[in-house]
């Protein structure tokens, strides 16, 4: 498929797409917006239960007409809880607890895979594009989605990877490349593996398989260098999370306009699953101390607390701040404008 008919099947203008910001930072707002520019806008709702995924959509669609995308982890939970103990980490969450003004913290249950209950709010809510992190989907997903109208992108962080999607029927592998901000998508190799920069994964992929590029994008150069490697559009997180439109709260918006150079690492500490975001002390408290992060979503649960109250109070020392390693050239500017700049640039 060419490039211009992939635009044409996602139904957009221009080559942009707003990655699934899941966990608070993406908006209908955001989305709405750059899907109102011409770009498509994504929803990422894989920490939303089946109606607040409804919900999500329906207030995205009260204010864009144009198509959205909606994105799950479709992945990456063990069927059988694996073996753990919690009492490291309940031990180095405490002082921050008490730190942060919270109650001892508490260990829940090891978390369902929630993604079969998600997935058939997806199909209710019938958006134009579903995208997915962490897995392949069965084939008989990708034909329930295709039978709905429903264009099918799947995350690939190795070549192998997006062979195992392209098999499945999708109609086009996202490239996710080592300069994501954000959680690995990884599911087929070592994440060690898996680090491959964004321009080569693209080649790549692009020889058997429409491509969309993402890791580190963040101006219009980037997008034109992505396009001339073989992608149909870029998707696109960290340059939008600068964004007024965007759910980032006030102490992540000053780490990431402040930053000067590249200081993100890909870290386990707050959900279990190797994501990258910028460095900051709970990053530290467990670097050497890693035999204490609990199995991803575990971690994540045990963590949400402290990310809940931080964010509150404005302690960037305890949030996710997931950025990408293109960081410091963030833009403050309304998602439509930042669009607009990105395909202008990407002409010049
Ligand atoms: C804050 C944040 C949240 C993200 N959440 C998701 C998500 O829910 N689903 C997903 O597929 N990718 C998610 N990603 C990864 C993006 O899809 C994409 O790979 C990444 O943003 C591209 O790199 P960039 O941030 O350098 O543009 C997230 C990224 C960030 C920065």
């Amino acid at each position: 498929m060419s490039r211009s008919e992939l635009l044409r099947r996602l139904g957009i203008e221009h080559p942009v797409v707003l990655a699934p910001l899941g966990g608070g930072p993406g908006t209908p707002q955001l989305a709405a917006a750059v899907s109102n520019a011409g770009g498509l806008g994504s929803l990422g709702v894989a920490y939303l239960a089946p109606q607040q995924i409804l919900d999500e959509v329906g207030r995205t669609r009260a204010l864009t007409s144009r198509p959205i995308a909606v994105n799950l982890f479709a992945g990456g939970v063990p069927a059988t809880p694996p073996a753990y103990d919690a009492s490291a980490m309940v031990s180095i969450l405490s002082d921050i607890h008490a730190e942060l003004g919270l109650p001892r913290p508490t260990v829940p249950p090891f978390p369902h895979d929630p993604f079969a209950e998600q997935f058939e709010a997806v199909l209710e809510a019938r958006p134009e594009v579903f995208s997915f992190i962490f897995g392949a989907l069965d084939p008989t997903a990708v034909r329930d989605l295709h039978a709905r109208g429903i264009i099918v992108l799947g995350t690939a962080t190795t070549v192998e990877e997006a062979h195992i999607l392209a098999d499945t029927g999708v109609d086009a592998v996202i490239a996710q490349g080592a300069e994501s901000g954000g959680h690995r998508g990884t599911f087929a190799a070592p994440f060690e593996a898996a680090m491959v920069p964004m321009l080569q994964l693209v080649r790549q992929i692009a020889e058997f398989a429409p491509v969309i590029a993402a890791g580190g994008i963040m101006d219009g150069r980037d997008v034109r260098a992505a396009i001339e490697s073989g992608a149909a559009a870029a998707q696109i997180g960290t340059a939008f999370l600068s964004c007024p439109e965007s759910g980032a709260s006030a102490a992540y918006r000053q780490a990431l306009l402040s930053s000067k150079t590249d200081t993100t690492v890909v870290t386990r500490a707050f959900s279990g699953r190797p994501a990258r975001g910028l460095r900051n002390q709970f990053i530290e408290m467990l670097e050497g101390r890693e035999q204490a992060i609990l199995p991803y979503p575990l971690q994540n649960a045990v963590t949400r607390p402290m990310r809940t109250a931080a964010s509150k109070l404005g302690k960037a020392e305890f949030l996710s701040m997931w950025a990408g390693q293109g960081v410091a050239r963030s833009r403050a500017m309304p998602a439509r404008e930042l669009v607009t700049k990105l395909v202008q640039e990407s002409q010049q």
